[in-house]
C-alpha cells in the first residue's frame, strides 16, 4: 500500500475513534482496536455517554457517586475500568456496578471506596453485603403477575361454568314436571 493510502487508513480509524468521544474526555484509538477513553480528573458528577468501542475507561478522581444500572451493558469490549477517587454512594443502586465488576473485572473492585451513606462510608464496595447495600425494594414477581396464570384461571372458570350449566340442565330435565 502506498504511504498516502496508509495515512488515509489511519485518518479514517482516528476519525471513527474520535466520533462519539464524550466532550470532557479525551479518546485514543488503541493498537488492539477499541478506544481508550480518558476522563480522569474532569470533575464529572455523572457518567458521560460512552462510545460503543470503549475498551479502557479511566474515571479516576472525579465526583461520581453512582453508575446507573445497565450503564456498561452496551460496551462489550470494555476491559479496563479505573474508578478510584470518587465519592461513591454505596446504596442499592450500586448493586449493578458491584455485580458487573465481580463478573467482568474483579481486580477493579478494591478501587471502589464508598463515601456514603453512613453505613458504608470508608468501606470498599466489594466488602459490603447485600443487606448493607439494601435491596432497592426488589421483590420476586408474584405468581399472580404472570399472564399465563390468568389464562389458566379463565380456563378453569369457563369449565366450572360449563359444568354448572350442564348440571342445571340435567337437573331440570330429570325433575318430573308438575
Ligand atoms: C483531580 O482532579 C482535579 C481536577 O478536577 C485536579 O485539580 C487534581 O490535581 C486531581 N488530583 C489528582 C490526585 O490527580
Amino acid at each position: 500500500m502506498p504511504a498516502w493510502g496508509l495515512w488515509i487508513l489511519l485518518w479514517a480509524v482516528a476519525e471513527a475513534g474520535s466520533q462519539g468521544c464524550p466532550a470532557p474526555c479525551t479518546c485514543q484509538v488503541l493498537e488492539t482496536m477499541g478506544l481508550r477513553v480518558d476522563c480522569e480528573g474532569r470533575g464529572l458528577t455523572a457518567l458521560p455517554a460512552l462510545p460503543v468501542h470503549t475498551r479502557q475507561l479511566l474515571l479516576t478522581n472525579n465526583s461520581l457517586r453512582t453508575v446507573p444500572p445497565g450503564a456498561f451493558d452496551h460496551l462489550p469490549q470494555l476491559q479496563a475500568l479505573a474508578l478510584a477517587q470518587n465519592p461513591w454512594h454505596c446504596d442499592c443502586s450500586l448493586t449493578y456496578l458491584r455485580l458487573w465488576l465481580e463478573d467482568r473485572m474483579p481486580e477493579a473492585l478494591p478501587g471502589v471506596r464508598c463515601a456514603s451513606p453512613g453505613l458504608a462510608a470508608h468501606r470498599r464496595l466489594g466488602q459490603l453485603t447485600g443487606y448493607q447495600l439494601g435491596n432497592c425494594g426488589w421483590q420476586l414477581p408474584a405468581p399472580w403477575a404472570h399472564p399465563r396464570v390468568w389464562w389458566d384461571v379463565a380456563l378453569v372458570a369457563v369449565l366450572i361454568l360449563g359444568l354448572a350449566l350442564l348440571a342445571s340442565l340435567l337437573w331440570t330435565s330429570a325433575k318430573p314436571l308438575d
